[in-house]
């Protein structure tokens, strides 16, 4: 991977920010875009803006086709079976919305659903939402004290009356990555229906939805080089064709009399009113430059930055690092420094001109857990570099300064 010639591709990175070159360590928030998603963006606005599946004329042609043709990368990407399979939504919380709406339905008062305590709040809330609308109970997996998700503990809590398991792949805070190949069997075999959050996982690592058997399987494009307000709910063909439109109005309708309505086919059945359609072609650009480089090559940088980072971050004094030790884990690294808040490190690091996030990162439960407010994240992505890294660490050394710790 040329690293150096990635980066020539990222306008925002060749940029100056206060005397200083940019270090983008918020990846996990959201990605950069290359200059091919911005001209795709763009080109789609200046040469061919046209509603899809409404008109005739040329452009609203040109627009459907790339519309759909950004619906068929995506489920090659993710080998899905065809664009019947992919719905796209605003955000990854959405898909996780439309599936707690939707597969919801087969909810009944006593019935179980369960999480774990790693769930960003778009995999907690929608399910609070709905246990609480049905009367079903919610429960969570806990971790094991080095950040991974208790096997022993899931198989206590999984039980007959589990209709749905909902669980991420990647944690957006803990970098962990979650065994869910190895558990879908037994999620099966209990006969409950299985969701995953796939938001930190699908950008960074090679994803076979058939080999992870899930019903329903969320993601956002923003996270992966493309726009953001596109995201993506993968489902089982036979799973969609079971559930219920989220959302109703355009597009998703086959016939409509005054007194009812039936519903367009898949995915359109999903996709109510005029979409994002310039995102959707943004985000099939992104795909395309992802395969150029290879999705392997970049979980491989990644796992290099990773390694790299956690052996300068062990070394800093007074440090808490947060997550397993070992792989598999993402790049993704949490921390506190002692008597320090996550915000104060942020806004020093900011000063340099080092972009991180700080605070609870929408997982309130696992702050709960680790106990801790919040902390300080860096999250890696495939235009980063080890200099970057070295450049984190000597910032790290004057913020302790700064704090006198
Ligand atoms: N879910 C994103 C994050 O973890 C926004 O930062």
């Amino acid at each position: 991977m040329n690293i150096k010639k990635i980066r020539e591709d990222f306008p925002i990175l060749n940029q100056k920010f206060n005397n200083n070159e940019l270090v983008y360590f918020d990846n996990a928030a959201t990605t950069q875009k290359p200059q091919q998603v911005i001209d795709a963006v763009s080109d789609y606005y200046q040469k061919y803006n046209a509603n899809v599946h409404r008109g005739l004329n040329f452009l609203s042609q040109k627009a459907t086709d790339k519309y759909e043709e950004a619906h068929e990368k995506t489920a090659k990407f993710i080998n899905a079976e065809g664009i019947k399979e992919i719905v796209f939504t605003k955000n990854a919380s959405e898909s996780l919305n439309l599936a707690a709406y939707s597969l919801g339905e087969k909810i009944s008062s006593g019935d179980e659903i369960l999480i774990s305590v790693m769930e960003h709040h778009s995999n907690i809330v929608p399910w609070q939402m709905l246990a609480k609308r049905k009367k079903a109970k919610l429960n969570f997996v806990n971790i094991t004290s080095d950040g991974r998700l208790d096997l022993d503990d899931f198989e206590k809590k999984l039980n007959k009356k589990t209709k749905i398991v909902a669980l991420t792949k990647a944690s957006n805070i803990l970098g962990t990555i979650n065994p869910l190949e190895k558990i879908s069997k037994t999620v099966k075999d209990n006969g409950s229906y299985f969701v995953v959050d796939a938001a930190q996982s699908v950008p960074h690592t090679k994803t076979n939805v058939k080999k992870i058997d899930a019903d329903l399987f969320a993601f956002s494009a923003h996270k992966m080089l493309g726009p953001t307000g596109i995201g993506v709910l993968y489902g089982k063909e036979e799973i969609l064709k079971e559930m219920n439109p989220f959302l109703t109005g355009g597009d998703m309708i086959s016939k409509v009399s005054l007194k009812e309505a039936t519903w367009n086919k898949l995915p359109w059945k999903f996709e109510a009113g005029t979409p994002n359609i310039a995102g959707a072609i943004g985000f099939g650009e992104a795909i395309d430059y992802i395969n150029k480089i290879g999705i392997e090559n970049i979980e491989e940088h990644e796992k290099a930055l990773l390694e790299f980072g956690l052996k300068k971050l062990k070394e800093i004094d007074k440090i808490n690092l947060y997550g397993p030790e070992k792989e598999p884990r993402t790049g993704i690294i949490s921390f506190n420094l002692k008597n320090v808040h996550p915000h104060d490190v942020a806004q020093i690091l900011d000063e340099n001109a080092i972009a991180i996030r700080s605070g609870n990162h929408c997982a309130q439960p696992l702050m709960e857990k680790l106990k801790v407010d919040g902390v300080a994240r860096i999250s890696f992505y495939l235009y980063n570099t080890k200099e970057e890294i070295e450049k984190f660490v000597n910032a790290i050394d004057q913020t302790k300064k700064v704090f006198g710790v």
